[in-house]
């Protein structure tokens, strides 16, 4: 039976723009009759006709809440709109930059490869019925649509008057591996489900990295590495995240943190060496030592310092590194010393993949705990994880007698030793009114102009920190494509090399975040192993 293609006549929802990593809102506005409909339709639309005809599509996600719902509409819109076929990850889950791998590295039985994919996340906001969904395009490349894409899907959610929808098309069941075969108006279309695990571990054989949250977590480190189950927190993935804020820091991941002796409580129990957290699509990642805590900025500089000698994939040298503005210049120090290209993108993970896809940037990272390489146009929690077990290896590679194990902490402060420290911290102000949050910025780009003024208050305030010698506000041009990204947030910088960033959040679901980057330089190797609060007091308070 040939299924038949219904146009629905539909009108616009407001608000529907993407935002740094897709579109994001509660559940509540995502089920609404046609809503991720003309979204998934206005996407269709803004991708150029082969990328939709004939086409393979993966559709996958974290598997918080109304996912499934998700992954049969997409189905049937992608049978209507003349997609060839849809790779379903089982259950309908892929990690973030799982989805990355399979377009990337994933052949079908027939020779077809995959030319991009909804990803169904809101990432690290909580998910069931009163919270998140998400959904976001990834391209061919493996990597988020650059934002010349995502304006077009905007701008056609404001006109949209009809989507195509093959409504009869019987539920898939994804639950099960298999492909089910249909025929449409255009020929055959088939759903293929299948295991979400195996093509994003053989990527991390590749890396000879043995290489998610959750599925992957298992498979990689318990079945490939062998560490004990008990090893792992949270592992089955649930609709709402157990509740939980999927989101990995030092308020939400609280188990860990407790179990790695960072807590209030004091167990008794001697904490483990190693501890990670991912976040719901598993692509951000925190890593914890021993009662220490590496922070994302410094992560990614240690990652890059190390990175040749501990991690087979970069024993040919690394083509560049790169960071987002608000990152910590930990990284620049590091690329400075090993004579590496560097590059300082906006916030937003789809600037590197540019760079990488020139061959031009290997590692890269952000303080938002994302970190990755150019093994694939994602961050990647699990990667990360498995980049900092391959250095506290290597580390201790000539101490199999267990001398002294050669801890996190010690690489960190090793670390510091060699390219001094970088004090820093964030403050977050959520939720605020969105028009507060737009003068307040352009009050501070006001203020640009007037250092005197800006020193006179910071002085006024505190006068132990040294002089604003400059303020911007900062726009990249992609050396690649060319296309140039303004407003990317506002920064402060200080004689002493210190920095202050404001910028505006683009992830929430409701209202507005401001957010405020603290960032301080000390090179004075007697001087690094302070308390960053104490650190940074005269930065923070008034
Ligand atoms: C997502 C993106 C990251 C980005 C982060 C910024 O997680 O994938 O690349 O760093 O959003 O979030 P913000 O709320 O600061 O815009
Ligand atoms: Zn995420």
């Amino acid at each position: 039976m040939v299924f038949e293609v219904m146009k629905v006549p539909t009108t616009p929802f407001e608000g529907q723009k993407p935002g740094t990593s897709g579109l994001r809102k509660k559940v509540k506005v995502f089920v609404q009759p046609h809503y991720l409909q003309n979204f998934v339709q206005a996407t269709f639309n803004a991708l150029t006709p082969e990328k939709v005809k004939g086409a393979t599509l993966v559709v996958s996600g974290d598997g918080r809440y109304f996912s499934k719902d998700a992954v049969q509409i997409i189905i049937k819109m992608s049978a209507a709109n003349g997609v060839r076929r849809v790779w379903v990850g089982q259950n309908g889950l892929l990690s973030t930059p799982a989805v990355s791998a399979v377009i990337r590295e994933r052949v079908g039985a027939d020779g077809s490869k995959a030319t991009g994919a909804f990803i169904l996340t809101a990432s690290h906001n909580p998910g069931g019925p009163n919270e998140d969904f998400g959904i976001k395009y990834n391209m061919e490349n493996g990597g988020p649509a650059p934002e010349a894409l995502t304006d077009k899907i905007f701008e056609n959610t404001k006109t949209i008057k009809e989507y195509l929808i093959a409504d009869e098309l019987r539920e898939v069941d994804i639950s099960t591996i298999g492909v089910t075969n249909f025929s449409g108006p255009d020929g055959p279309f088939d759903v293929e489900v299948f295991d979400s695990a195996s093509d994003y571990v053989k990527l991390m054989n590749y890396d000879a990295l043995h290489g998610v949250a959750g599925a992957y977590a298992n498979r990689i480190f318990v079945e490939e590495l062998g560490a004990q189950q008990s090893s792992l927190l949270n592992c089955t993935p649930k609709e709402d995240f157990g509740g939980g804020h999927p989101d990995p820091n030092l308020t939400y991941a609280k188990e860990l943190v407790e179990r790695m002796g960072l807590g209030k409580s004091n167990s008794g129990v001697e904490p483990p060496e190693f501890g990670a957290a991912a976040d719901g699509d598993a692509d951000r990642n925190m890593i914890l030592g021993k009662r220490f805590f590496v922070t994302p900025s410094d992560s990614v500089a240690i990652i890059a310092a190390n990175a040749v000698g501990a991690i087979p994939y970069f024993s040919s040298g690394l083509k560049g590194v790169a960071r987002s503005m608000p990152t910590s210049a930990a990284l620049d120090v590091v690329a400075k010393s090993l004579n590496l290209k560097f590059f300082e993108v906006p916030t937003g993970w789809k600037f590197f993949g540019n760079l990488m896809d020139a061959g031009q940037c290997s590692i890269c990272g952000e303080e938002s705990f994302g970190t990755g390489s150019d093994h694939i146009r994602e961050k990647d929690g699990i990667w990360a994880v498995l980049a900092w077990l391959s250095i506290l290896a290597y580390k201790n590679k000539d101490n199999i007698n267990g001398d002294k194990l050669v801890t996190v902490e010690d690489i960190v402060r090793q670390h510091w030793a060699t390219y001094g420290r970088h004090y820093y911290t964030r403050y977050d102000y959520e939720n605020v009114d969105a028009g507060g949050a737009k003068d307040l910025m352009a009050n501070m780009v006001k203020m640009m102009s007037s250092l005197d003024e800006v020193n006179t208050i910071v002085k006024g305030a505190r006068s132990d920190v040294s002089k604003v010698v400059n303020a911007d506000e900062f726009e990249y041009k992609d050396p690649v494509d060319g296309s140039v990204s303004k407003h990317q947030g506002i920064r402060f910088l200080f004689e002493d090399g210190s920095r202050l960033v404001f910028r505006l959040s683009g992830t929430g679901s409701e209202g507005a975040t401001i957010r405020l980057y603290i960032e301080q330089y000390e090179k004075d190797p007697s001087k690094i192993g302070r308390d960053s609060q104490e650190a940074l007091a005269p930065l923070v308070s008034p």
